[in-house]
């Protein structure tokens, strides 16, 4: 489903990736996790085309067709859906009209806030958080949460989450993932899910677990390196990798 190859990213100057490789199949989940600064926000930013970001070499490819110099609408529209690290507030536009731009032309007004509504109960939001500004004064949590709610109303191909358990208290966490488990399970996509938190693997079941480190991915494993990593911190991989 998704394929990079010998991936270059160049940000004002600063090679960020470093010759990256990456194959998802379909129905996959992938985690990624590595120091900070190593590039994993990068990455997600990149795949989700990104404006201003250049990409000096390399090919990024989602269902064999090469998505290098899409914009993120046209990326967004091909299926690829990206949960932000930091969601971004903005002023002057309600949560409800927000969503009823990104599905536009999907329902009609009442087949749209029928559909709002069911997801909003799934993820226990409130509805009169949909007449707010969007995300403005919304918690940490509640944030991630409104991620999470655009993302099943998408119904994306590919997912990718950006340390979306990051903040979150156990019951929210519990309901996020719960969530996402039953979407990945009924429509089979694939999932990208980068986190720092070693107790990830009680919550989804990755088929493997990748390393990323100064831009590139220095080991591709499967859940049970998340036990080392606990245990050691990065140190043994890196070194390992510069030997
Ligand atoms: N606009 C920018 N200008 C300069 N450097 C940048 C810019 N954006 C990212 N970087 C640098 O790229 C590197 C990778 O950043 P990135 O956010 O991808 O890291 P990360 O792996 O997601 O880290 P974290 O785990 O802390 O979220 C960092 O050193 C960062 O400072
Ligand atoms: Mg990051």
């Amino acid at each position: 489903m998704l394929k990079i190859k010998n991936l270059y990213v160049n940000i004002k100057n600063n090679l960020i990736i470093k010759g990256l490789n990456l194959r998802i199949k379909r129905n996959e989940i992938h985690v990624i996790m590595g120091p900070n600064g190593s590039g994993k926000s990068t990455l997600s930013y990149i795949i989700s085309g990104k404006p201003k970001y250049r990409i000096d070499k390399g090919k990024i490819y989602f269902n064999k067709k090469l998505i290098n110099n899409l914009s993120p609408y046209e990326i967004s529209k091909l299926g690829i859906f990206l949960s932000f690290q930091y969601p971004i507030e903005i002023n002057g536009i309600t949560m409800y009209s927000f969503l009823k731009n990104i599905l536009k032309n999907k329902y009609n007004n009442k087949e749209l806030l029928k559909k709002i509504y069911k997801v909003c109960n799934k993820l226990k939001i409130k509805k009169n958080y949909l007449y707010r500004n969007f995300n403005v004064g919304f918690s940490g949590g509640e944030k991630k949460k409104n991620e999470i709610l655009q993302m099943l109303l998408l119904k994306p191909k590919l997912v990718i989450l950006d340390e979306i358990d990051s903040g979150l208290d156990i019951d929210t966490l519990n309901i996020i993932f719960k969530n996402i488990n039953k979407y990945k399970n009924k429509n089979k996509c694939s999932l990208i899910i980068i986190t720092h938190n070693t107790n990830i693997i009680k919550y989804i079941k990755p088929n493997y677990v990748h390393i990323l480190y100064n831009g590139k991915i220095i080991k591709s494993s499967n859940k049970k390196i998340i036990k080392n990593i606990e245990k050691y911190g990065y140190k043994n991989i890196i070194n390992n990798e510069i030997k």
